[in-house]
């Protein structure tokens, strides 16, 4: 019988979530992905389609450098709990507002650029350090088709990193562009304020993990370049959300949510679980079986 009931159930959650479609949950050991799609999956469509279409003034106006609130007392907005669109997050300019914070790294050096105005984006900035070895890599023919090539070098590059957050929330941001010269833009925007520890490393050098000419593995070269830097996105400004708090907000949102977008990706942010804010599926298993989610 159990079984059965637990077998209704989860077809009932199935239906639920393709008629509303807003809330799927991802686990691993410690967090718990809650999507986002509160309010905005349809107006992140719309706002990418607005996007796609816009004039190059208002590119360029996104594109501006970011400059200091007018009232330097204020401070700067909580995260909300809402998609975005990630490649004009990327296009963002937070320069001025760097700091070098990796500089003793025999390959890499690594500045860290904030917003000023809006609490946990910000993007880091890492610099291949030999400039030989950055035109080495550069001057390999790694495709094919000569035009692919081209947008792999220009746009993805030779390097390849992973870039991971832990705290609140934890985050490994995919979107990341090649400025030139072996120097990469990592952008991130966090969506729990709180205290985080960021770790870089670099995974692949010499477009070993995106060339297509060689039919060898791709060689790996895990090497950590940042560990554990400790950053603060406003944790002791901004209220965090619980993965209780944001079940909360979305049992208010039932019937006014819209639907997913067909075309766009759903966003999800993993959240850290606790006992604190335990949700009721969390609290069964854990009465249950004494197995925690976290
Ligand atoms: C998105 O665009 C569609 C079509 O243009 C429109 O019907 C809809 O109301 C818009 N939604 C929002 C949230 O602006
Ligand atoms: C986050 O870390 C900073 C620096 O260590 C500390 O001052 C702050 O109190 C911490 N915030 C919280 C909420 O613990």
């Amino acid at each position: 019988m159990p079984t059965s009931v637990y077998f209704i159930r989860n077809v009932a959650i199935i239906f639920f979530l393709s008629a509303y479609t807003v809330f799927t949950v991802y686990r691993n050991a410690k967090f718990i992905n809650t999507s986002f799609a509160l309010t905005s999956t349809t107006r992140i469509f719309n706002t990418s389609a607005t996007i796609t279409t816009t004039t190059a003034a208002t590119a360029t106006a996104t594109n501006a450098p970011e400059h200091p609130p007018p009232d330097p007392a204020a401070p700067p907005n909580c995260p909300t709990w809402k998609p975005f669109a990630v490649k004009q997050q990327g296009d963002k300019d937070f320069s001025n507002n760097c700091r070098v914070i990796v500089d003793e790294n025999p390959s890499f050096s690594v500045t860290l650029c904030e917003s000023m105005r809006e609490c946990g984006q910000g993007y880091f900035l890492i610099q291949r350090k030999d400039e030989v070895q950055c035109a080495k890599a550069m001057a390999k023919s790694i495709a094919w088709e000569p035009e692919f090539d081209a947008w792999m070098k220009s746009t993805i590059g030779p390097d390849a990193f992973t870039v991971i957050f832990s705290g609140p929330q934890r985050a490994s941001p995919s979107d990341w562009r090649h400025l030139g010269s072996c120097q990469y833009k990592h952008p991130y925007r966090l969506t729990n304020p709180g205290n985080y520890t960021v770790s870089i490393t670099h995974t692949h050098a010499e477009f070993h993990a995106i060339q297509e000419k060689k039919r060898t593995w791709q060689r790996i070269v895990n090497e950590p370049i940042l560990v554990e830097f400790a950053l603060d996105a406003c944790s002791t400004l901004c209220q965090p959300f619980s993965v209780r708090s944001v079940e909360e907000e979305w049992r208010k949102m039932k019937g006014r949510v819209p639907v997913c977008s067909r075309v766009m990706p759903v966003q999800g942010v993993y959240l850290r679980s606790g006992l604190e804010g335990m949700v009721d599926r969390e609290r069964y298993k854990y009465d249950a079986f004494k197995v925690p989610y976290f």
